[in-house]
């Protein structure tokens, strides 16, 4: 398994020969001005929440690849309405098994409106279960207690979760986050894109290390195995 950071919360996992894309917002990030999102390949567009920071360039990416678009239900039928028809509808609790593997969707403490005004939905996050390793990523949220659940469902090789604080968890609770889901090795993602949620990247990892854990901090267009 493999995953690439695109920026922000964008990052592709690649399972059993599908490429699973989560909350593409490439665009309109400075910070990613080196990827071009025409060379982005998907099988898969998974979005989390309604926010223009998650799906600003689904609608496109989706045209380009003709991926199957997995979002909650209020999403799926505003992306219908724009144009995009190769969508599946989910909520949370709800499991999927697709070709690359499993889908549960959890809860996510957040908000979920749509860059028109639309109703979002509530926002979500997601495990992916797969022959070749299990994930979480949490979507932007705060700290909960139903995180706690997750170790009842599967066991997690890694876990990408928000760590810029501000609008998400922050770097304490993300290090509780991964304490609740029984999983110390933690991607971080939704920091430094805008001056809200800049945070100390190396004390972030310092933080981690005293605690027993790993951050990983990616750049943006690098890919890690997993
Ligand atoms: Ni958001
Ligand atoms: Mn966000």
């Amino acid at each position: 398994m493999k995953i690439t950071y695109y920026g922000h919360s964008c990052f592709a996992i690649e399972v059993k020969d599908k490429t699973l894309l989560f909350d593409p917002f490439i665009t309109p990030n400075e910070l990613a001005k080196s990827i071009d999102i025409k060379s982005i390949k998907a099988d898969y567009i998974f979005i989390s929440h309604g926010h223009e920071d998650h799906i600003a360039d689904a609608i496109s990416i989706a045209l380009n690849t003709k991926a199957l678009v997995v979002a909650n239900w209020e999403i799926h039928t505003w992306l219908n309405n724009k144009g995009i028809s190769n969508t599946h509808p989910m909520n949370i609790g709800g499991n999927k098994t697709f070709d690359f593997g499993k889908i549960k969707l959890t809860n996510a403490v957040h908000s979920s409106g749509l860059p028109d005004g639309s109703y979002g939905g509530n926002p979500m996050g997601f495990i992916i279960e797969t022959t070749e390793g299990n994930l979480y990523y949490s979507g932007d949220t705060a700290l909960h207690l139903d995180m706690k659940l997750i170790s009842e469902w599967t066991t997690l090789n890694w876990a990408i979760l928000p760590i810029g604080d501000n609008f998400t968890m922050g770097v304490d609770d993300a290090i509780n986050a991964s304490t609740f889901i029984k999983c110390d090795n933690i991607i971080g993602v939704h920091y430094d894109t805008f001056p809200y949620i800049a945070i100390d990247k190396k004390q972030a990892v310092d933080k981690f290390l005293k605690s027993g854990k790993k951050l990983v901090l990616m750049n943006i267009g690098e890919t890690i195995d997993l």
